[in-house]
């Protein structure tokens, strides 16, 4: 998949943007703040995703702008693309948003048009940091291959939060315990589905992941991952989400439906899923050290990417934000040739100079207006 151009106008402080791109390799180049991540973000948007740094719809439009306008043109492996992004100050709920001239009514209905896959510094933390982020992780992989996906967690996330505090009205009698069983049933039937895909998913990974990094560590070590469940044991070959296992789920959150109501939340379910990462056979959240665990999140975002391509039969797009040049040489140049085929956008400041850019179109941003100055 390549993005053709992109032109952009009142995205925060972008102002006027009209560029085409190389078919391979692209940089933003620039100082601290003049636009290259919200560059990023825009073409990110396109996805249909939200914001990968949390951006709240209001804030996407310039401060002293009333609306911004963004128009992508992208070729996947069958043919080129438009899709239209635009939203109004006075009107910020509606989206407009077009694919091929055709009005969506949300944007999320822009799933598996545009394929990309983003890497940020954040990403680097993904072995050593909080069980939340791999959770997401997981889940915004399965999304992008099943596109119904994100509908489904985001209902288990809105119940249990009702359930929590269900819990705590209970305990302090003003609900009674029968009020739980409509939520329980359908927490079980989210988190039993939840599972299962969340468990495909893995599987697929573990098979990629490991191979990458035998490349990283030059065959020295060896990286396996394995989904921990707080209401499965073992979900090999277990698909059965609407029956046994949507049973087993239900009794499980009864039997700990007194403990739960004692401390006021949910202790068993698919929110306290956790993809555990181990080399040579040790978790290497606990065991790892620093590089290790960098060396870790990386194969597990170039995975995501080649597991996305594999599914969909076309190479996604790789965003590269910032991310380059807090890497050391050779895990730049790892990084580079894995996603060689790939077409790949990259910010970076002057002041750090990555060694292995050399092809590809170099675009300056500057107080959000871009200028190419080299054409690859
Ligand atoms: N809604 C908005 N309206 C106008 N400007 C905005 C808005 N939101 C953010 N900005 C501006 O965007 C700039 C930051 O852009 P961005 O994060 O893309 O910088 P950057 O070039 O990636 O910098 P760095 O190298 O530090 O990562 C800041 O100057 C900020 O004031
Ligand atoms: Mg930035």
């Amino acid at each position: 998949m390549i993005i053709k151009t992109l032109e952009t106008d009142g995205f925060k402080n972008l102002s006027n943007v009209k560029l085409d791109f190389h078919r391979n390799l692209n940089v933003f180049f620039g100082e601290n703040a003049q636009g290259k991540t919200n560059l990023i973000e825009v073409i990110w948007l396109c996805t249909g995703l939200k914001s990968f740094r949390g951006t709240k719809d209001r804030d996407f439009i310039g401060l002293e702008k009333e609306a911004f306008h963004t128009e992508l043109c992208f070729e996947d492996k069958d043919r080129t693309q438009t899709i239209s992004y635009n939203m109004s100050r006075n009107n910020l709920k509606e989206k407009a948003v077009f694919l091929n001239g055709v009005r969506l009514n949300s944007p999320s209905r822009l799933f598996s048009a545009l394929n990309c896959v983003i890497f940020t510094p954040e990403d680097l933390e993904l072995s050593k940091g909080s069980p939340e982020n791999r959770r997401r992780f997981l889940d915004l992989s399965v999304s992008q291959i099943k596109r119904s996906y994100v509908g489904v967690v985001n209902k288990y996330d809105s119940i249990i939060n009702q359930r929590n505090k269900l819990l705590k009205d209970i305990s302090l009698g003003v609900s009674k315990k029968e009020d739980l069983e409509v939520w329980d049933e359908q927490l079980a039937k989210l988190g039993a589905y939840i599972s299962v895909l969340r468990y495909a998913y893995t599987v697929k990974l573990n098979k990629v992941s490991s191979v990458l990094y035998s490349d990283i560590t030059s065959g020295k070590e060896k990286l396996s991952l394995k989904l921990s469940s707080t209401v499965f044991e073992n979900l090999e070959g277990r698909n059965d989400y609407g029956g046994e296992m949507y049973l087993e789920y239900l009794k499980k959150l009864r039997d700990k439906l007194d403990e739960d109501i004692r401390l006021g939340f949910t202790q068993i379910g698919v929110h306290r899923d956790d993809l555990v990462t181990y080399i040579n056979g040790l978790p290497s959240r606990e065991y790892g050290s620093q590089g290790q665990n960098r060396s870790v999140a990386l194969v597990l975002k170039l995975s995501q990417a080649y597991i996305l391509s594999e599914e969909t039969k076309d190479s996604p797009v790789i965003l590269l934000d910032d991310v380059l040049s807090e890497l050391d040489t050779n895990r730049q140049e790892f990084v580079m040739s894995k996603i060689k085929n790939m077409q790949v956008f990259i910010t970076c400041c002057e002041k750090n100079k990555i060694n292995v850019l050399k092809d590809g179109s170099i675009f300056l941003v500057d107080g959000g207006v871009v200028k190419k100055i080299k054409r690859g």
